[in-house]
């Protein structure tokens, strides 16, 4: 039984129109180029808003320089087509000119996991645009650790150990594990603040594979100023011991609130649609999410399946759009605008500077 590597490499590397979307020759080029590649078992080109998101199968490993300098070839190439048609942000996500084998810190979002191909291997690969990697943490908690949203949890005796998550500090390149259900309420401390700490994996206790990979790339920590919100990716193994795909489906059924949504520093509902839907348009949004379900076979991606093109999630589309209608009238309020340190930029020091002779001691 060979062992298969399922990674998932995104960027924006040019909006159509600004950010709302991925013109159709960027898909067709990436495609052209990861087809002309004899390192990959198989690959699915995804987007979702303006974000494009390789996803590929093969045995070389996760970080294979080699499939990172694949997937950088790809963007690139995608760029000169963003050039030529003047997208908007042609390169955004791209930070550097060369390529250094491994696209981490580079600006692209990386989710890899390898893995023994099971008798029958569903995933789920999530991908968001106009977000940050910590909105995973919800509904990865939901997945992997509420019996309310995962009854497997308590009904299925290959779930019933419960799992580990392993949690990265954004902002000290640290990271910790912790396992659950015992560490539930310490684990809760730290990803309730999704925009410092992020679920990087997720293990199965009871056979120690891992179940679940996200990507963790902040861009504005990398590139020291804002180009463009992370958007994140998060690849989920489902059944047999795993959670089912309809577990793994069910926390997008709330829309939750998350941070990204206009000039990256507003709050918003993360609304999960169909790919046909995926285009952030109201006020650059709101934040959407999408899900494809492959089965892998032999490495062959089997699909996609998209879950999220499902009328039993009509109720939480309308759910998120009124809540984006409630959030807007707040206009250049906060919790609708982000708090002051988490924007991703500021007039404020430059107003600041301008009125300081104004403040006065209060003098009481
Ligand atoms: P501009 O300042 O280029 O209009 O960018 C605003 C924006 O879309 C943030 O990414
Ligand atoms: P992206 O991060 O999707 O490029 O969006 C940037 C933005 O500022 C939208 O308002
Ligand atoms: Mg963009
Ligand atoms: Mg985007």
């Amino acid at each position: 039984m060979s062992r298969i590597t399922l990674s998932v490499i995104k960027a924006d590397v040019g909006g159509w129109v600004g950010h709302t979307s991925v013109h159709p020759q960027l898909i067709s080029k990436a495609e052209q180029v990861l087809s002309e590649s004899s390192l990959l078992k198989d690959f699915h080109v995804a987007y979702v808003g303006d974000d494009v998101n390789l996803i590929m199968t093969h045995e070389l490993g996760v970080d294979s320089t080699e499939i990172h300098q694949l997937a950088w070839d790809t963007f690139l190439a995608c760029t000169e087509v963003a050039k030529e048609l003047k997208l908007y942000g042609a390169g955004q996500d791209l930070l550097s000119d060369a390529f250094s084998g491994n696209v981490k810190g580079m600006g692209p979002g990386v989710a890899e996991m390898e893995f023994e191909e099971r008798k029958a291997e569903p995933v789920i690969v999530f991908m968001a645009d106009k977000t940050e990697p910590g909105a995973w943490n919800l509904p990865l908690y939901k997945m992997f650790a509420d019996p309310f949203n995962t009854i497997g949890l308590v009904i299925d005796p290959k779930m019933h150990r419960g799992f580990v998550m392993e949690v990265h500090d954004l902002i000290e390149h640290k990271s910790v594990k912790f396992s659950l259900p015992e560490e539930l309420y310490d684990l809760l401390v730290f990803i309730g603040a999704p925009g410092r700490y992020a679920v990087k994996a997720v293990y199965s206790k009871t056979t120690g594979d891992i179940a679940a990979a996200c990507s963790t790339q902040r861009l504005n920590l990398m590139a020291g100023r804002y180009v463009g919100k992370d958007d994140p990716v998060c690849i989920v193994r489902c059944q047999s011991g795993l959670p089912a795909v309809g577990e793994a489906v069910e926390p997008f059924a709330n829309p939750h609130l998350v941070a990204g949504w206009m000039r990256g520093s507003h709050v918003g509902p993360l609304m999960p649609v169909s790919v046909e839907d995926s285009h952030p348009t109201r006020f650059d949004g709101p934040p959407r999410v999408i899900a494809l379900g492959f089965q892998i076979a032999n490495g062959k991606l089997i699909g996609p399946r998209d879950l999220f093109a499902d009328v039993s999630y009509d109720r939480a589309r309308q759910k998120a759009l009124e809540i984006a209608d409630y959030l807007r009238r707040l206009g250049p309020f906060e919790p609708h605008r982000l708090p002051l340190e988490d924007m991703e930029y500021t007039t404020m020091p430059e107003v600041m500077e301008r009125l300081k002779e104004r403040f006065k001691p209060i003098e009481d």
